[in-house]
């Protein structure tokens, strides 16, 4: 399964990633802000796993570039120290994504840019988050980190309530698709199937697809396994970690089924609170761009 961006995903930003940036631009300041009282130095870590170019071609930032602005905003106006971390596997990516971060870290933004693969990277992480609240942002183009891996760092590493730790994910509803796909063909291929059980923690998810194959309507059995798999793999992560969990669907359009679900988890009532208000104000301009583009 492809975890690479390919053809136009750098020229500009599609639809779903405007809601997703949207919500980022709106809520890492509000994490930031409210967490950063819980530090002994005023310093919030900040993880972009799956960062990519940092920038699209046509000059609008993407993830890296907006955690790296909120990062300079902060330690501007209120002397907080928001380090940023984030790692791509790509080298081409990569080398786009350096020269963002060098560009931040000349203005004295402290940011690391590493190439390579979140995994190699998330434990150095929550290393230096150590007495720190920590925001974790995963954001593949296919399938995101083993469920027992994000566990193990949620539930083991910082089971605490403070200092704070959140995780914003990209659960890939199109990875999904294609898998159930996979379990309905006698042909389907058993390594692409195993990789999905570690992403949800076990072949629980399996049990869905096979149900819609026994269905008339295929088609549509098909797309409620894929809505019910995604809302059992928040149930586990809540179960498994102790958060609460939400998550919300993103797509291109009103009319098309989510191409993900942003996956926020997070031990406060009040982040919880912060993160729906965030989700609906980030959802205003998704509607506001949708009818431009159309226009
Ligand atoms: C959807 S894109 C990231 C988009 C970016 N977060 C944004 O919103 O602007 C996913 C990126 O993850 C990279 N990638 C894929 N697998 C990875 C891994 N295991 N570790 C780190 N990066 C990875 C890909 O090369 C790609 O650039």
């Amino acid at each position: 399964m492809s975890s690479g961006t390919g053809g136009s995903y750098w020229a500009d930003k599609a639809l779903p990633s405007v809601f997703k940036h949207e919500l980022l631009k709106r809520y890492l300041p509000q994490f930031g802000g409210m967490t950063s009282r819980q530090s002994h130095d005023k310093r919030v870590i900040y993880l972009d796993g799956y960062a990519g170019e940092g920038r699209y071609e046509n000059g609008e930032p993407a993830s890296a570039e907006i955690a790296l602005r909120v990062a300079s905003h902060h330690h501007a106006r209120h002397g907080l120290t928001l380090e940023c971390f984030f790692s791509e596997a790509q080298q081409k990516s990569f080398d786009r994504l350096q020269k963002v971060v060098q560009h931040y870290q000349a203005c004295g933004v402290l940011a690391h840019a590493h190439r390579g693969e979140v995994d190699g990277l998330l434990d150095a992480v929550v290393q230096r988050a150590v007495g720190e609240p920590l925001f974790l942002f995963l954001d593949p183009c296919g399938l995101v980190l083993p469920q027992d891996r994000l566990v193990d760092v949620l539930a083991r590493k910082r089971p605490q309530k403070r200092p704070a730790t959140e995780l914003l994910m990209n659960f890939s509803m199109m990875a999904v698709w294609r898998l159930g796909g996979h379990v309905r063909s006698e042909k389907g291929n058993e390594r692409t199937l195993q990789r999905f059980d570690e992403v949800c923690g076990g072949a629980w998810w399996r049990e869905y697809f096979a149900d819609a194959a026994a269905s008339r309507d295929k088609e549509g059995a098909a797309e409620d396994a894929i809505e019910a798999v995604a809302a059992e793999y928040a149930r586990r992560l809540a179960r498994r970690t102790g958060m609460l969990v939400q998550s919300v669907p993103v797509s291109h359009s009103p009319r098309k089924r989510a191409v993900y679900r942003l996956v926020f988890a997070t031990r406060s009532q009040y982040g919880l609170w912060v993160f729906g208000d965030t989700v609906a104000r980030a959802r205003d301009e998704w509607w506001k761009t949708l009818e431009m583009r159309e226009e």
